[in-house]
């Protein structure tokens, strides 16, 4: 499981997230992204950022470390905005933790060239997980001392919405007509050639064992959390040998 931080100080918020993340200070000095438990958009939302960015680590993307951040409602009771109290004082507990990239900026595509290469790995990465939040409005990359990073995973796997047609909805193409990378022209087979046999069951055995038992408990249909771990594997694993040839919306090269 994720290793556990004890947020020590209470920075500022982020303003460019939906769920208001915050920047904290750990016990161990480390500045950290906070992602509240307590969101409006729920743990799983949680579960997809550990489930996509572990999964993202190992496959060689540059993905900031992720730890739980264990927070003392206290922290609270000094901050003058009301919805910045309501999350800490509803998130004591295990919240989702990031390493802050210190001076990174939002990846522009006019401002910043990514090669077919690096473009096809990202895209292909984004249809394994069905991820609908990189696209050139929000695109999600983060370009810290001159490299790309990815950040923010919470809206992948819509499957884990609806169990039971996990399956199906795992096989659905993905349109990555709106992506962030679309103009660089993706090299998706050869990033497809390159990742997809590093997605073995080993691995999203190791990833998903990431993931805290606290955000797995009392899912419907399952027994118990490694029941649940195998459920977000399995989709992952049927869809990566050839997730590349359902990406639609990408022109091809000349
Ligand atoms: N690890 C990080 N290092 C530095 N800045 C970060 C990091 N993670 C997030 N940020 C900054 O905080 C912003 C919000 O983070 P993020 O996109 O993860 O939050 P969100 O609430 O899920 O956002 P969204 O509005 O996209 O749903 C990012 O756009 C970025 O500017
Ligand atoms: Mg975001």
């Amino acid at each position: 499981m994720l290793n556990e931080v004890t947020v020590t100080r209470y920075v500022t918020p982020l303003r460019e997230g939906g769920s208001l993340p915050g920047l904290v200070e750990g016990d161990d000095l480390g500045a950290y992204v906070i992602k509240f438990a307590s969101a409006g958009q729920g743990r799983k939302t949680l579960v997809a950022e550990v489930v996509c960015g572990e999964l993202a680590r190992r496959l060689g993307f540059r993905m900031p470390r992720l730890v739980t951040l264990a927070l003392d409602p206290v922290l609270g009771l000094g901050e003058p905005e009301q919805q910045v109290q309501d999350l800490l004082r509803g998130s004591g507990g295990g919240n989702l933790g990031m390493d802050f990239l210190s001076g990174a900026l939002g990846f522009d595509p006019l401002a910043f060239a990514v090669s077919p290469e690096e473009a096809g790995r990202i895209v292909w990465f984004d249809a394994l997980v069905g991820n609908v939040d990189r696209s050139w409005r929000n695109p999600n990359l983060l370009v810290h001392r001159g490299d790309l990073w990815l950040i923010d995973h919470g809206a992948t796997m819509i499957w884990h919405h609806n169990w039971p047609a996990a399956e199906t909805s795992a096989a659905r193409p993905y349109d990555a007509s709106e992506h962030a990378l679309a103009r660089f022209a993706p090299d998706i087979a050869g990033a497809a050639a390159e990742l997809a046999p590093h997605v073995t069951e080993e691995l999203l055995a190791e990833v998903t064992a990431e993931i805290p038992d606290a955000w797995l408990a009392d899912e419907p249909g399952f027994t118990d959390p490694d029941d649940l771990r195998r459920a977000y594997a399995r989709p992952l694993l049927a869809r990566a040998a050839t997730v590349h040839e359902r990406v639609t919306g990408i022109e091809e090269r000349p």
